[in-house]
């Protein structure tokens, strides 16, 4: 009877989910990995009461009010601008940092800085009229590649181009001290790295201090003919700048995975520009089954009285 009543007490806790994707998945994954909660696939929640964990990318912030009991949020996203202006509950909240989407995230990178430093959208065109013709461009030694935001995601995409030869650069606010990476911080650092870069990869979070950074003043700064890839938040981009810098230089091309407004409007002049690349928010996604087992693992680490990680940090604003 006694064993009874320890189940009956385990199982009080429960766990709210709202996955955008996968949710079936995510379902059988919690189940499985949580074997002493009761989990919830909203809107299905039987009992608000027991709700101490909700796990979601967007949700409605009234919703949460049902739950009196909610002790965590875990986010099923790496960026967290949703929660910026603090409309939800004031309880910790979890980011996702997920080693395997840092991984789709590299590939995408690495496939865009090849395909411009190798120039293979020429090679298509020889291949259109039968024109056998190496071109010979620098090595990866001469393509210096300059990236924004040195946190899990820019860390892996510059590891796989470092491995590759390109010499990096990372552009963070506190700096580091990484061997083979060129480190710049604040705002003269910013231009010195924009000004040596082949390619700039901007993987900001979006927060107060990178709304808009790029602006024309930074465009101004970059070498000429250089590529532009956006994949952290679009916020962080000004597009009516980065359009005049493509069309009045200095800009080259740009590699957009991510806009201001999503998705991006088919009015928008980046649809159809001749040097713009668009994708839908889709360089790294997040995938139940390496994103799950973290979740759990933090929800584990929650109800064990230790801290999760990475936590969202509401005064740096990610
Ligand atoms: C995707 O953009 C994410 O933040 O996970």
């Amino acid at each position: 009877m006694e064993s009874y009543g320890l189940i009956w007490l385990t199982c009080d806790v429960s766990v709210m989910l709202n996955p955008t994707s996968e949710r079936d998945v995510w379902l059988e994954i919690l189940v499985r990995e949580l074997p002493d909660e009761r989990i919830y696939l909203w809107p299905d929640v039987a009992d608000p009461d027991s709700v101490e964990f909700a796990v979601f990318w967007h949700h409605d912030p009234a919703d949460l009010l049902r739950y009196p009991k909610l002790r965590t949020i875990l986010s099923v996203s790496a960026g967290v601008e949703q929660f910026l202006g603090g409309v939800y509950p004031e309880v910790p909240i979890v980011r996702l940092s997920d080693p395997a989407m840092a991984a789709e995230m590299a590939a995408y990178a690495v496939h865009w800085v090849v395909h411009f430093h190798r120039r293979m959208a020429t090679y298509l065109e020889l291949q259109s009229v039968s024109e056998w013709r190496p071109i010979r461009t620098v090595d990866a030694h001469g393509f210096p590649v300059g990236i924004l935001g040195y946190g899990v995601m820019g860390r892996t995409v510059g590891e796989a181009l470092t491995r590759l030869g390109y010499p990096l650069g990372a552009w963070t606010r506190s700096g580091g001290q990484d061997a083979d990476v060129t480190h710049f911080r604040g705002s003269d650092g910013l231009d010195q790295m924009l000004s040596t870069s082949a390619a700039v990869i901007n993987i900001l979070p979006l927060t107060p201090y990178t709304e808009g950074l790029i602006n024309a003043d930074r465009f101004a700064q970059f070498r000429r003919g250089a590529l532009y890839m956006s994949m952290g938040r679009g916020g962080t981009t000004v597009e009516a700048d980065l359009l005049a810098a493509l069309d009045r230089g200095p800009l080259g091309t740009a590699v957009l995975d991510v806009t201001a407004a999503e998705p991006l409007p088919t009015g928008s002049p980046l649809w159809n520009h001749p040097r713009v690349r668009i994708t839908p928010h889709a360089s790294g996604f997040t995938r139940a089954r390496t994103a799950a087992p973290l979740v759990a693992a933090n929800i584990r680490r929650v109800r064990r009285g230790e801290q999760p990680f990475p936590l969202y940090d509401p005064l740096r604003g990610y």
